[in-house]
């Protein structure tokens, strides 16, 4: 009798269970993000939870099929919203829904020193991204400007941590508003091209501190950015994808990190290293073409088998993968699982005039002798457009930002437009190879030939725009190679005195991503730095050539003279481009005008120079008190006066010495700006806050930031080169 009851009880409970097994799972989406992350998490076998940790194709990760958590898609960034690529492959798959609006590259919004201009970028690239039903945006970069080889620095934003990390926080704020995430990257130190898959980068703490991490550091802290991407190079001999150092202590430990750390494509190369030293997504291995062509499949990567086998035996600890998985799915409930996340747009008129905004406050007019410009219509009857880029894609190619857009009006359409076509003639002038990643290919076009037509037509008009720079070919402005030199590339110094020869009235507008020499400067009347400007670039130049748009965008690096004024290049091999295996920052703190100002080497421009079609005045520099304690803000306080005749915009800066100090310190640290926008004749008053905390160097022998005290020197100017008022603080 006992025993058919055991058997009876034991049957029901057995039926029971089945019954529990087969009852559906749901997650719990009534609670709070973290609590919801929680009940996922336990939710999910071990199997489940390395499988989030690495890619499932080319640019997407698995989500958990079986509870409904979505795959996680990634997209590049950071200038628009790259073509749909082939699931294995770089190759794109040929879509026809995903042709994107082109934003201007991220050094031209750097240039337009307006952070409200920032934060309508992200906006409105997240809203493109959101459309696209992407997950996580792959941008925006902050490597800071180090050398004008480096073939990215047309996606980062300069060479100042105060400004990157001020022009970064609201991009990732607009992005991620829409409920998509930007991964800022890359993390750290990838400051050039060349060996960037194995070059070993060291540099003293306080370059690190001061210089290369403050923009991350205002991405995570201020910004509270969702994602970060490793870098392909190596930092103090731990690959930075895998940095113990720079992922465990710094970004997770000090900065209280709690997004994603994602390797940047084909980035990992351990799976002990990889589990331990903070990586918590790994894509792009192997498959990827960078190496090979050749198949590895996904279930090979560092993070997935031999990570699953590791756990299994116990060699590593389960909450090594509960913090990867735990931050994966807080990503997703940020993102495609938030309840209120916004619809996002596509190429909407809005983006169109966002883009061409930002294009024309980006634009920095270099030199204007005798008012050269502007050009209203109808001042010339005759005008020569002459050079490559005036008709020329430059969204096209430069490696991974490279882009498939809706339109791309280029300058030639945007003078046509402007002036009329009976007004314009044009002619190439030099020509480049086609745009070819991982190989620079010649053009087959004569040079000669090419210049003597140009001649002919420049000794026609009235005028000659000359529209060249760089591009986005291989050693040129590219991902995944350095610029062979400072010099205008495709025999375009040669082009232009030969322009000069017959027509004095030669104006020069560059196109660039980099800084370039210019041998020919004393000779133009005119010069324009027009970086790379997207899908409204011929719009945006013409409407600052003619007037309708005063130019009032300012350089976010120094253009130099020559090559070996850069810092970086001043010590040799060993500091750039590295000794093939090793590289040291010899420079130290002293990158762009911190070294220029404080070896007094003239630049060709200064960091925060741009000319405009109006005049202003700084009015005197007055602050709060004259003494402060260390917790104390500094108020400063004065005008600007737009003194011409026409609208326009200024950026005040403030930049900061401290002369007396147990360490050497920059002549110049920018600690503030703010541009203002004038009516001819109108004053506002500026006010600016700077913390006296902020004054601090990282101090080596403490391992934290110091402000001695003593006295602070304040200058205000409009560029770094043209100081027009100091002031002396004192700091108890
Ligand atoms: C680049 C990243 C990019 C990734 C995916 C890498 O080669 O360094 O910036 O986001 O590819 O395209």
């Amino acid at each position: 009798m006992k025993s058919i009851v055991l058997t009876v009880t034991v049957l029901c409970a057995s039926l029971w269970a089945g019954a529990q097994q087969k009852q559906p799972v749901y997650l719990d989406l009534s609670q709070p993000l973290e609590k919801r992350v929680e009940n996922a998490l336990s939710l999910m076998t071990t199997e489940e939870k390395v499988s989030l940790c690495y890619a499932q194709s080319k640019f997407s990760s698995k989500g958990v099929p079986r509870l409904g958590i979505p795959e996680v898609w990634t997209d590049d960034g950071p200038h628009g919203i790259r073509e749909e690529v082939l699931w294995d492959e770089w190759g794109g798959a040929n879509w026809t829904n995903d042709s994107c609006t082109a934003f201007p590259a991220l050094t031209c919004l750097a240039a337009s020193f307006n952070p409200k201009l920032s934060l309508l970028y992200g906006k409105s690239i997240g809203e493109e991204a959101r459309y696209r039903n992407k997950t996580v945006l792959l941008g925006p970069g902050v490597n800071i400007y180090r050398t004008p080889l480096n073939g990215r620095n047309f996606e980062y934003m300069g060479e100042d941590p105060y400004l990157s990390s001020h022009m970064v926080v609201p991009y990732i704020q607009g992005v991620q508003s829409i409920g998509v995430a930007a991964c800022v990257k890359h993390f750290a130190l990838n400051n050039q091209e060349e060996w960037r898959g194995h070059i070993n980068v060291d540099l003293s703490d306080r370059a690190l501190y001061e210089i290369y991490l403050p923009a991350f550091k205002a991405a995570v802290q201020e910004a509270k950015v969702w994602s970060i991407m490793g870098a392909y190079n190596q930092f103090r001999g731990e690959h930075c994808c895998h940095n113990d150092l720079l992922l465990n202590k710094i970004l997770k430990n000090d900065w209280k990190f709690d997004g994603v750390v994602i390797s940047d494509w084909g980035g990992v190369h351990s799976t002990d290293q990889a589990v331990k030293n903070g990586l918590d997504l790994e894509m792009g291995t192997y498959t990827d073409g960078l190496t090979t062509n050749g198949k590895f499949p996904y279930s090979d990567y560092y993070l997935a088998k031999p990570f699953l086998k590791g756990i299994k035996e116990g060699k590593y600890d389960i909450a090594l993968l509960d913090d990867k998985a735990r931050r994966i799915l807080r990503l997703i409930f940020r993102t495609t699982m938030s309840a209120n996340r916004p619809y996002g747009r596509f190429v909407s008129p809005e983006h169109s005039e966002a883009a061409r905004k930002i294009a024309e406050e980006g634009i920095v007019l270099l030199k204007n002798d005798k008012q050269f410009f502007p050009i209203g219509s109808g001042k010339y009857k005759k005008i020569a457009v002459i050079g490559e880029n005036a008709d020329r894609s430059l969204v096209v190619g430069g490696g991974s930002s490279s882009l498939k857009v809706a339109y791309e009006k280029s300058p030639l359409e945007g003078l046509i437009a402007k002036y009329g076509k009976d007004h314009i003639t044009y002619s190439l002038g030099y020509a480049s190879g086609p745009a070819l990643y991982g190989r620079e290919e010649p053009s087959k076009l004569n040079a000669d030939s090419l210049i003597n037509a140009a001649v002919e037509v420049a000794k026609q008009a009235d005028v000659v725009f000359f529209i060249g720079g760089l591009n986005k070919n291989h050693f040129q402005d590219c991902e995944g190679g350095d610029r062979k030199s400072l010099s205008l590339p495709f025999g375009q110094d040669k082009l232009i005195d030969a322009l000069l020869k017959v027509n004095k009235n030669t104006a020069v507008v560059l196109l660039s991503g980099n800084a370039v020499s210019m041998p020919w400067i004393n000779k133009v009347p005119a010069i324009i730095q027009g970086w790379y400007l997207g899908s409204e670039a011929g719009n945006a130049l013409a409407e600052v050539i003619s007037g309708e748009v005063n130019p009032s965008g300012k350089l976010p690096f120094s253009f130099s003279k020559k090559l070996e004024d850069n810092a970086a290049h001043f010590y040799g091999k060993i500091s750039y481009p590295g000794d093939s295996i090793n590289q040291y920052y010899k420079e130290d703190i002293l990158v762009g005008y911190r070294w220029f100002d404080t070896k007094k080497i003239a630049p060709q421009y200064p960091f925060g120079y741009g000319l405009s079609y109006t005049s202003f005045n700084l009015g005197t520099l007055s602050t709060n008190k004259s003494v402060y304690s260390k917790e104390d803000v500094i108020k400063v306080r004065f005008t600007v006066k737009n003194t011409g005749a026409r609208y326009g915009a200024e950026v005040a800066q403030l930049y900061v010495n401290d002369p007396v100090c147990s360490v050497s310190r920059p002549v110049k640290e920018l600690k503030a700006f703010e541009k203002v926008f004038l009516q001819p004749g109108e004053t506002k008053v500026v006010e600016m806050d700077v913390k006296v905390s902020d004054l601090a160097f990282y101090d080596e022998s403490r391992k934290d930031w110091n402000v001695e005290a003593g006295d602070f020197i304040l200058q205000l100017g409009n560029s770094s080169g043209n100081i027009s008022q100091k002031l002396k603080i004192t700091v108890k």
